[in-house]
């Protein structure tokens, strides 16, 4: 099953991805968790990145095609992926196409994660992430059992460095932008499917389940 979870930041792409991964085996590929990755171990790609991730704008295409062009060339994609937080533009959209061609795939659905805008910059800012594992938690929404702590491996939990106030809302902005364009185009293909992202965790993930075996 080839997937692409799309949504404005927040809506709940890494969250439901979590459950998606768990269900069905198939690898979870956020670019926006590679980019972070690569900021962590320094590399040029996490300087690059770093650049424009702190701005809340959206990383230059050519890099972001080249980093999903080599991992979805690995043999863990041949039965399957979750595509998280790409493709963000229609240069994008069409760059996967390509890929996909070459590597004899296509794409089986694409699901658009709906959440109202104004209820994302509560959900963003109250997120905290766990370092060590990636787990994603929320204040008040999806609280760990012990405030601060992983529930899997005691770490004390962190907040991303783009869920500060200001960088929230231009990120809001540049994706607002740019998402439109890239719902039409996946419309016009028959591909999409929207779930409402604006219920209970589990009733969301009920709903994108409904749509992959429909
Ligand atoms: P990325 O990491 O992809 O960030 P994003 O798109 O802004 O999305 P988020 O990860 O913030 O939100 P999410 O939808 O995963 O929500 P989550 O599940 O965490 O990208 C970061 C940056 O990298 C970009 O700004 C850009 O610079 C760069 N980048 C990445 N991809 C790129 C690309 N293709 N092209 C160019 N640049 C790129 O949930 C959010 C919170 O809400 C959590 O606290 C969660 O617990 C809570 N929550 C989740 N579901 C629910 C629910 N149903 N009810 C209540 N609360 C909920
Ligand atoms: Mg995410
Ligand atoms: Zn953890």
């Amino acid at each position: 099953m080839n997937l692409i979870l799309m949504g404005l930041p927040g809506a709940g792409k890494g969250t439901q991805a979590e459950k998606i991964n768990e269900q069905y085996n198939i690898p979870h590929i956020s670019t926006g968790d590679m980019f972070r990755l690569a900021i962590k171990e320094g590399t040029d790609l996490g300087k690059e990145a770093k650049a424009f991730m702190d701005q809340g704008a959206l990383v230059p295409d050519e890099v972001t095609v080249g980093i999903v062009k080599e991992r979805l060339g690995k043999a863990d994609c041949a039965n399957g992926f979750l595509l998280d937080g790409f493709p963000r533009t229609i240069a994008q959209a069409e760059a996967l196409e390509a890929i996909l061609t070459e590597l004899n795939q296509t794409i089986d659905h694409v699901i658009h994660v709906d959440v109202p805008e104004e209820n994302l910059v509560e959900r963003l800012t109250g997120r905290r992430v766990c370092p060590t594992c990636g787990t994603t938690y929320h204040v008040m929404y999806n609280p760990p059992a012990k405030e601060g702590i992983c529930d899997k491996d005691g770490s004390a939990l962190i907040q991303r460095d783009d869920d500060k106030p200001d960088t929230v809302k231009k990120r809001l902005a540049v994706n607002i932008e740019q998402t439109k364009p890239l719902l039409d185009f996946y419309q016009g293909k028959g591909y999409l499917t929207t779930v409402n992202g604006d219920q209970e965790i589990d009733d969301v993930f009920r709903d994108i389940q409904a749509t992959l075996e429909a």
